[in-house]
């Protein structure tokens, strides 16, 4: 069936790897039948600081409290049109790919603005103006898919387990848990593409390769099983329970490691 995928892509060189990935993407999912909708951030002169002029209608001009401003702009419709226009293509999008060079073991500045910006209080977070009640699992982009798209300088054996640089899902938690699926998203495993600076003609066509497989993919493929905040193991809704993957803390305490079928409730996993 026919979906809608935006592609949020961040590199300022369209003949960049980044570049060749994104339109890679872009036919490969027309192909597929799909609708694609682009935010190329440096294409279109994105405004990456998130501050004052963020917000026409000023609930206080004496101190700028930006989750209080947020909320209110979102809710009263004076957001910038630049941000509501990517929240329009976020509603009408069933998959996000986000597209970008590994800086600094993140995002470029420019697509952490875009999040800054356009995952507004009451939409991304403080979803129906009730606190933290619906996050990790719920919330306003409940629903869509999301995948991480990412070229990196290292080779691989410095993102393995215990490489010196950490895994690559570990150093991108904060994005695909802390970020997507907190807004509600369903996370695929990161897609990498390792050692992107010396990459030869024939490793950059096997890359491509597997790029085109794992777009074909995208409504498919298992994605990472994160710990939902309000299927049962997180009492409180902050912490987990101690029944739940004793003695495991840090990242990997949030990922039910068990095997499960994406949709099945969580009480009839095996
Ligand atoms: C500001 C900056 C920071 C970078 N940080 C990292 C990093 O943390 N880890 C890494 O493996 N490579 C890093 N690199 C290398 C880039 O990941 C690599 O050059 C890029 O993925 C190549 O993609 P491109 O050809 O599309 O620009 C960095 C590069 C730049 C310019």
């Amino acid at each position: 069936m026919s979906k809608t995928v935006l592609i949020v892509v961040a590199h300022p060189d369209p003949a960049s790897l980044n570049g060749a990935l994104k339109e890679i993407a872009i036919s490969e999912l027309r192909e597929l039948g799909h609708r694609v909708l682009l935010s190329d951030l440096y294409g279109m002169g994105w405004k990456a600081p998130f501050d004052g002029g963020d917000f026409l209608d000023r609930r206080d001009p004496t101190r700028l409290s930006l989750v209080t401003e947020s909320g209110h702009a979102y809710a009263s419709g004076t957001q910038t049109p630049d941000v509501m226009a990517e929240q329009e293509k976020l509603a009408a999008a069933d998959a996000v790919i986000f597209q970008f060079p590994l800086w600094w073991f993140s995002m470029p500045a420019i697509l952490k603005g875009w999040v800054d910006r356009v995952f507004a209080y009451g939409l991304a977070y403080g979803y129906k103006n009730a606190g933290n009640q619906y996050r990790y699992g719920d919330g306003g982009f409940a629903g869509k898919r999301a995948l991480l798209s990412t070229t990196v300088g290292g080779p691989a054996i410095d993102y393995s387990p215990r490489g010196i640089n950490g895994p690559l899902e570990d150093l991108l938690f904060h994005i695909t848990h802390g970020t997507l699926f907190f807004a509600g998203m369903t996370v695929l495993p990161t897609h990498a593409i390792y050692a992107v600076d010396r990459l030869e003609r024939e490793a950059a066509d096997d890359a491509f390769m597997r790029w085109r497989g794992r777009l074909r993919g995208l409504f498919t493929d298992a994605p990472i099983p994160f710990r939902h905040q309000n299927a049962g193991d997180y009492p409180d809704r902050h912490v987990l329970d101690e029944s739940v993957a004793p003695g495991v803390r840090g990242f990997a305490a949030h990922v039910d490691t068990r095997v499960h079928t994406e949709g099945q409730p969580r009480g009839s996993e095996t």
